[in-house]
């Protein structure tokens, strides 16, 4: 069957301050620069998470997008909208990069989708800054002598 993609974006607006315990307070000003402020500042996130499937002949659709928006509203948005990312659990011990954003989220959607439903998280933290991630490239198991 066809499979097609899906994206659907959502917004929240977090507080964070790009700091790591592993560094001293130079360290951190020298790598961080002024996202490092003792004070914080906020960003309006605009994430994108596409889901793939077969097009259902039916109905002419992939994936079941109101059961998408629940999931993503309640374990995402509900959990970083007006919210310090610092001090979300998840966040202890990593800094609150737009990195490591696109892999919390994605480890907070993938265990609740159909398996293989998930495709890419895409998040844009400034105007000129995005991050995305599509889970760990699939292992590729030959038998006979190795493919180069
Ligand atoms: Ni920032």
């Amino acid at each position: 069957m066809d499979q097609a993609s899906v994206t659907h974006r959502y917004q929240f607006a977090a507080q964070h301050r790009l700091h790591s315990e592993r560094f001293s307070d130079e360290e951190n000003r020298r790598v961080f620069g002024k996202c490092n402020n003792p004070n914080g500042h906020g960003h309006n996130y605009t994430l994108f998470v596409t889901v793939r499937g077969p097009v259902d002949p039916k109905t002419g659709r992939a994936a079941d997008l109101d059961a998408l928006d629940r999931l993503v509203q309640e374990t995402v948005v509900a959990r970083f909208d007006h919210r310090d990312l610092n001090g979300d659990p998840a966040f202890a011990k990593r800094t609150t990069t737009g990195e490591n954003l696109v892999l919390l989220v994605w480890d907070l959607l993938v265990a609740n989708l159909p398996a293989g439903q998930l495709e890419k998280i895409g998040l844009i933290e400034t105007r000129d800054n995005y991050f995305e991630y599509s889970g760990e490239a699939p292992v590729t198991v030959t038998s006979g002598s190795p493919v180069w």
